[in-house]
Parts: C-alpha cells; structure tokens; sequence
C-alpha cells in the first residue's frame, strides 16, 4: 500500500521503517532538509536498536524514500500519518502548531481521497481541530474531496521500539468509518497475527486511551516511589515490598520498581498535558496532580542523600556519576534525573565525572563545555579522584561492578544509588556505604 508519514522523529521513522520492511511503499516527509540529507546518506538522526539497518535496507530497496516536499507525500499516499511532536506550551498543554500545520500542507494539495491519522499524542478533540483545518483549507481552495481522520495511537517505548513496532500488545483505530477500518486493517495485517490486536473505537476514546495508559504507568511508578519512602521512614525494605506486592496478579511485577523518578518525552509532558486538558474541561485532576509532584520530588532524592551524607556541604567535591540517559539503551537526555542532580550539584559548587553508555554526546550537546563537568570515556575513569558515586540509570553495564575498585578508587567509600542495582549487604561486605532507594540506609 502507499503510505506517507509527516513528521521523522521517533515514532514516524520507527513507524516508517516497519511499514516498509513488511513490503509497503513509504514516503517520509520532513521539513528538516539537514535530516533529510542525512537519512538519504544513511545516517539515522536517533540511536535506536536496530532502526539504522532497517532503515537504510530499506532505502536501499527503495521502499522507502525521504523528502522535504509535502506536495509529493500526499500525492503519494493513500494513508497518511502525522507523527510530528507536540511540544509542550509554557502551561504544560500540548502545543499542536506542527499538527495542523500538517494538516493544513495535505488539505492543500490532496486531490483525492485521504485517511490521516493522527499518530502523535495528541489531546482528546485533536482529529476534530484536524478535520476542521482540513475542512476550512479545502474549502478556501474551492475543492470537493472526502477525507478520514483517524485516531492511532503509538505505544512504542524508547530502546525497544523496532521490536514493540513490529509486535505491538495492541493496535487502537479510533475511527467511525468503515472505509477507514478496512483499509488500516489491510495496512496492519502483517503486525495482526496469531489473534486480533486490532482495537475498535470512537476517535475521542482512542485519544484519550493514549494518555491513560501513559498516566496509569506513570501513577505506578510514583505511587511505588512514595512507598518507597515511606519504606525508608517505617525501617522497612522496599525491595521485600515489591515482590511481596508484585505477586498478586491484579498488581504485577512490571512498571514497579522505585528509583530517583521517571522521565523520558512522553511520561513528564502526557501526565503535565492531561492535567491540563482536564483543567480546560473543569475537572481538577488530583491523582494526576500527586503523580506529577511526587516524580518532581523524587528526581532530587539522590541529592538529598548526598546533601544529608554530607552535612549541607558539597562544595568543591567531585561526584562520579554512572548514567546520564533517562533510561538505559537510549541517548536521550529529556527530563532525565541526572540531570536535576547535576544541576542541583553545580549549584553547590561540586564536580561531576560523568560516564554513560550512550548519552555522552548529548550531555555534551546540551550543557557545553563547562569545568564542573567532565565526561569520561570508561565508567572506571569516572571513578578516578572521586569522593563517592551516584547512580542514576541502570544499564546493564552498571549492574556487576568490581566493589574493590571502586573502594580504591573513591575517597568517601559511599555509593547512592538511584536505581537500587545492588544487594545492600553485598555493597557492605566491600567496606561501602550504600545509599538506595526505600532500602534502610537512608532512614
Ligand atoms: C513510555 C511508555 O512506556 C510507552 O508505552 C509509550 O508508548 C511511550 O512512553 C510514549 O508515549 O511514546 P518511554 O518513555 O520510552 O515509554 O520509557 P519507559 O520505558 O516507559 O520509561 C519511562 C521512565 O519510567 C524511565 O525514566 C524509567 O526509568 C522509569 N521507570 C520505569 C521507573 O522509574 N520504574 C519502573 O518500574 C519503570
């Protein structure tokens, strides 16, 4: 089938490079010319397992091609989907500038029919503002032509997402359409095997199931952080909690795990964003609300730990750090903990030595070169000259490390650790002071 997708950022390139592998004729449309350039050269703007031989196989098959010239894209595609971001506005709303942008670029130049879908996360009534740009531009232009938008949205996860395209859990089509269900069943049918993943429902319900199945994480997440500290308050152990919690089926041992908070694109803006639209509507979303504040206090938690081992005073202080990406397997730096650590560290006068696996570049993209910043090339050089080390994301790579050396290499013997990696009794056998999360030592 012809397809066309607006927007190459994550969730448009993956979409892109799976529709293709699996034989469908792709036209990826971008305003970037730079990032257009370069794909058109093999190199792939995000670092993703997996994404840079199936996007460049590929292209080499001629399956699917970049360009800049939206005119061409939706000649070209009989489905097109819109997978540009949606920013945040200062007010935590999304912004859906680029949305209908798009939208206004295919009304402009379509000259038959056109299923949209709306692949971004966007706010519940987006695919109306989108069939009403549609509509006005059509209608500006003089012409007649039918059109569908569709609600679609995508549940990728970053470092898993080749994978996640290619075997979704599910695949919502929020359409009223028949037309429209027919053909995106055809669209998805080599990713709808073994049974039916395909979920039908109205375009405002598949919208909001996005947002909803973003917050219920998230609210996992915060809810297992602040059990956590109250762990640590109670003398209990976080740890015995989760698996004792995990094991009744109806809570599951995913998406539990306490640490120095989540962040990421989606979780921060999706959960900022629904409280919004709530607000919009009259509605005071308080679980939302606690979710938000309680991540917002516990990316400053390792800090708190250092600042407390410390007595207040940090000053002049070299802090190793192991993690800088907000997840492992990924590069991406956005509304990571380590950075509110960094910050809140610098602005106490310390130093930090940092290693990651693959957000070095980035880390040096967004704060420049700076003297209380070093980034080392090995997690063991970031130890060299160190007072202790603090852990904010947990790569496997992190998960065995050599104790002894660390010991050698550091000169406060204290490791505070994010992510809880270790068994607190191991960490102590080797002479080391271990702070974790919801795990005692911090009572
Ligand atoms: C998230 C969702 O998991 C995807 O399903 C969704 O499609 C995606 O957002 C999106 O809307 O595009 P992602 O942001 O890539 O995916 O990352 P996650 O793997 O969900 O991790 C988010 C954050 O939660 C990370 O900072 C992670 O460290 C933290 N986390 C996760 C915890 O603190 N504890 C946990 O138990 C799990």
């Amino acid at each position: 089938m012809q397809v066309t997708v607006f927007g190459i950022g994550y969730v448009g390139l993956v979409q892109a490079a799976v529709l293709a592998e699996v034989g469908h004729d792709v036209v990826c449309v971008d305003v970037d010319q730079n990032k257009v350039d370069n794909l058109k050269n093999g190199i792939i703007p995000i670092y993703e397992p997996g994404l840079t031989l199936l996007v460049n196989s590929n292209f080499e098959a001629g399956r699917i091609i970049f360009t800049t010239d939206a005119a061409k894209g939706v000649k070209h595609g009989g489905i097109i989907f819109i997978a540009v971001g949606t920013p945040s506005d200062e007010d935590g709303s999304a912004d859906l500038k680029y949305v209908l942008a798009v939208a206004s670029s295919v009304a402009a130049n379509m000259q038959s029919h056109k299923i949209i879908i709306n692949k971004s996360t966007v706010p519940v009534g987006t695919a109306d503002k989108v069939t009403a740009k549609i509509t006005e531009v059509l209608k500006k232009n003089g012409k007649d032509v039918s059109f569908d938008v569709v609600s679609n949205p995508e549940f990728l996860k970053e470092g898993a997402a080749v994978n996640d395209c290619m075997r979704p859990d599910r695949i919502i089509l929020g359409t009223t359409s028949e037309r429209s269900e027919k053909k995106l069943r055809e669209l998805y049918a080599p990713f709808n095997r073994n049974h039916d993943k395909i979920i039908i429902m109205d375009v405002r319900s598949a919208e909001l199931t996005k947002y909803a199945a973003n917050c219920m994480l998230a609210t996992k997440i915060s809810f297992m952080n602040e059990m956590a500290n109250l762990a640590e308050k109670f003398g209990a152990d976080i740890e015995n909690v989760r698996k004792g919690i995990g094991s009744d089926p109806r809570i599951g041992y995913q998406f539990i795990y306490p640490g120095c908070g989540y962040g990421g694109s989606c979780f921060p803006k999706d959960v900022q964003a629904l409280i919004r639209s709530a607000t919009a509507v009259g509605y005071d979303a308080k679980v939302l609300q606690a979710v938000e504040a309680v991540n917002y206090r516990q990316k400053e938690k390792l800090f708190d730990y250092i600042m407390r081992h410390y007595n207040n005073d940090v000053k002049g202080k070299t802090i190793a750090l192991w993690g800088l990406s907000f997840k492992p397997n990924t590069d991406d730096m956005r509304e990571a903990s380590s950075r509110v650590l960094m910050e809140k560290l610098w602005e106490q006068g310390a130093k930090v030595q940092a290693y990651d696996p693959e957000a070095m570049q980035e880390t040096q993209r967004i704060y420049g070169s700076r003297p209380d910043l070093s980034l080392m090339g090995t997690k063991e050089a970031s130890l060299n000259n160190a007072s202790c080390l603090a852990i904010c994301t947990e790569w496997q790579a992190f998960r065995a490390p050599d104790f002894d050396l660390i010991k050698r290499a550091i000169s406060d013997d204290v490791i505070f650790d994010g992510r809880n990696l270790y068994e607190p009794s191991i960490v102590s056998e080797h002479g080391l002071q271990y702070y974790a999360i919801g795990r005692g030592m911090s009572v």
